[in-house]
């Protein structure tokens, strides 16, 4: 093996046809619209900026305490917060085609015609390179709402949205690894027309303080993100890569170093998203971006493509 010089790694990556300089986007809710990161790093820079879940109307969210650091890891409890679909298309997405970000636009809604009403109103509205649907969000008011649980009702958001949407813009659909059966959600997402997935959001997680003996969180639960959930994500992005090989993975959950990205890619995704490590590194795109062109280099790898899936090709070298 030849080791190349991190400067000749090609980090280009392509999600379900969209082209993107690197494969390092923001995970949704981590970075708001991309206004707070700019401050430390220019977001027309990273693959993609995947804005925070945009309902229809604005949404305060839940009360706080919202958040709790635990061992590798933390608890959100947000509930979805938001200036809602007219104040993004206002204030956000001007914003964004300004300083030439690629922006994926994450929405959520609470019923099937939430999400319609949502992708009927980005008809006409340009400067979207792709939609994330979240259909996964744990901390909705009754799990029911957790479409992306039931392979039924993830396949009717999903269906719901790529009809109302333009064709060219591209759905990809957020799972849940609070399931039995990812693979079985994936396949019921792509059928209804998702153009590629995201894996994986939260996990449903709950702390309770021992002194004051009451839930942390004012929500009582929340989702559980960073380096403890990584080996799920590597876990859930492997087998929806081995069901179905063609299908398009942005691969999300603890990433913190350029070789936890390599990690998920050799598991099959073909891009990543970056949350947590966002709250205490806001430099971590670029950082990450570095390392992982280091890491290729040390491989002798120079197209970031090759290793997409490699940890598949048993025998392979
Ligand atoms: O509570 C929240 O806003 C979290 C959303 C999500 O994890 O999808």
């Amino acid at each position: 093996m030849t080791t190349l010089h991190p400067g000749d790694v090609d980090l280009r990556c392509s999600v379900a046809g969209v082209e993107l300089p690197n494969p390092l986007m923001t995970a949704s809710g981590c970075a708001a619209a991309g206004r707070e990161l700019h401050q430390f790093v220019d977001v027309s820079s990273l693959g993609a900026v995947v804005t925070k879940s945009v309902m229809e109307a604005p949404r305060s969210g839940r009360g706080t305490p919202r958040m709790a650091e635990t061992p590798s890891g933390m608890l959100n409890s947000i509930g979805l917060q938001g200036p809602g679909i007219e104040g993004f298309l206002e204030h956000d997405l001007p914003w964004l085609r300004a300083v030439g970000a690629r922006t994926v636009l994450s929405i959520a809604g609470v019923s099937v015609a939430e999400y319609a009403q949502l992708a009927r109103r980005l008809r006409r509205v340009l400067g979207i390179v792709m939609v994330e649907v979240n259909i996964s969000c744990p901390n909705v008011e009754d799990r029911g709402q957790v479409f992306a649980c039931d392979p039924g009702a993830a396949a009717a958001v999903i269906g719901a949205v790529r009809a109302e949407l333009r064709p060219e813009v591209r759905v990809l659909a957020k799972l849940s690894p609070d399931v039995t059966d990812v693979v079985a959600v994936a396949r019921s997402v792509v059928a209804a027309g998702a153009d590629g997935l995201t894996m994986i959001n939260t996990m449903l997680g709950m702390a309770i303080d021992t002194d004051t003996m009451r839930p942390v969180l004012a929500g009582t639960t929340g989702g559980l993100s960073g380096p403890a959930i990584r080996p799920v994500a590597v876990r859930c992005v492997y087998q929806v890569r081995a069901a179905l090989p063609q299908v398009p993975i942005v691969g999300v959950g603890g990433v913190r170093s350029g070789r936890d990205a390599l990690e998920l890619m050799l598991a099959g995704a073909d891009a990543i998203q970056l949350g947590t490590v966002l709250f205490h590194d806001p430099n971590a795109p670029v950082r990450i971006a570095d390392e992982l062109r280091a890491e290729l280099a040390t491989r002798g790898v120079s197209k970031l493509a090759d290793v997409v899936g490699h940890a598949h090709r048993l025998g392979v070298t």
